[in-house]
């Protein structure tokens, strides 16, 4: 049975310098959106070759602490018969699972949602312990809009949040606790950093009446952005500032550490906001600042793969690339010049 050191062990492994997590666990519905793009069918071979192209990306571990890894590809084998599991500890890298059943529409609260999957949830971790994983996610989703979110909807995911993270580490999971504040709509930088503020002191004050141990837990937030469709988009300084400013506000400096999602921002741009948080702030923040993206990660690579085993190679360059790019972020030493260095090389 897992210790609280070995919760705090595994917690300080996934933020450990110049290193951060790979999210590819998209659920069955939601990797079809990426391969419709390329234009892949979405059958579960197709699913496992994508993956596998992914994980035996040499040299991905000097870069990635974990990879979050959806139900059916925790259970699913590379093409030699590894399974994927000890495939990724083979590279030094922990696997994690992804334990929420999703974002489902909240009872009297139009436009919300509330994000499921308590039910059953010890025994499955149990389950996910016993196929090797060492830390799960479960992502809340706060949308900004007219009238919204409401209290409800913010109790509620932060409640739900503390739940699952207290359920994982029981059963020896280091929990991810991920309220994501959508980027979707004309909303103000302003509205989305009260937003995120009001979102975040909710999830800490629930994970402290839920008992959860903070230092064996890893904060996965959005940034501080303007709506995605707003006129005004703020600088990369002053994302990188709001979103600093209010993760003090907000976050116990007992918690392990911080990875971003992406959220839909492109690559670039992503890397450049971490990069100027590590930049502005080091030496001067209590966790380290780092990454869990998904798309950011592997937009690149899934464009060079295309679904053809001819493509691998191109596929796992640009995973490598992108990976090494948020690397140099989390210490402030990215830069356009390393960003074009790499791409001509
Ligand atoms: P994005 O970085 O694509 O937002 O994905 C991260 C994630 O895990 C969302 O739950």
């Amino acid at each position: 049975m897992p210790t609280q050191q070995d919760l705090v062990s595994i917690a300080q492994a996934l933020v450990a310098p110049g290193k951060g997590i790979l999210a590819a666990d998209e659920s069955t519905g939601t990797i079809e959106k990426r391969f419709d793009s390329i234009k892949v069918e979405n059958v579960e071979e197709n699913r496992r070759a994508y993956r596998d192209m992914l994980f035996t990306t040499k040299g991905l571990g000097q870069y990635i602490s974990g990879v979050i890894l959806y139900d059916e590809t925790l259970r699913q084998k590379s093409s030699d018969g590894t399974p994927f599991g000890e495939l990724l500890k083979k590279q030094g890298i922990l696997p994690g699972i992804k334990v929420d059943a999703g974002a489902k529409s909240l009872a009297f609260c139009p436009g919300e949602t509330i994000t499921e999957g308590l039910d059953g949830l010890s025994k499955r971790c149990a389950e996910y312990v016993k196929l090797g994983a060492k830390f799960a996610k479960w992502r809340a989703v706060i949308t900004i809009g007219r009238d919204i979110p409401s209290r409800t909807c913010i109790q509620e995911n932060a409640h739900a949040l503390a739940r699952y993270a207290a359920i994982c580490q029981e059963a020896g999971l280091v929990p991810i606790v991920e309220p994501e504040v959508l980027m979707d709509g004309e909303h103000t930088i302003d509205r989305c950093e009260e937003v995120t503020e009001w979102t975040l002191n909710s999830v800490y004050d629930a994970l402290y009446l839920d008992k959860v141990m903070l230092e064996g837990s890893v904060l996965k937030p959005s940034m501080v952005i303007a709506g995605k469709d707003s006129a005004k988009q703020a600088s990369v300084e002053e994302v990188a500032e709001r979103t600093i400013r209010t993760l003090k506000r907000t976050v116990p400096a007992a918690v392990a550490g911080i990875v971003f999602l992406s959220g839909g921002q492109s690559d670039e741009l992503a890397t450049a906001h971490l990069n100027a948080m590590n930049r502005m702030f080091q030496g001067k923040l209590p966790w380290p600042v780092s990454f869990s993206y998904g798309r950011a990660l592997q937009q690149a690579s899934l464009k060079a793969w295309k679904g053809s085993a001819s493509n691998v190679a191109a596929g796992q360059a640009a995973l490598l690339h992108r990976s090494r790019m948020n690397s140099l972020a989390c210490s402030g030493r990215y830069s356009d010049k390393e960003e074009k260095q790499a791409k001509a090389a």
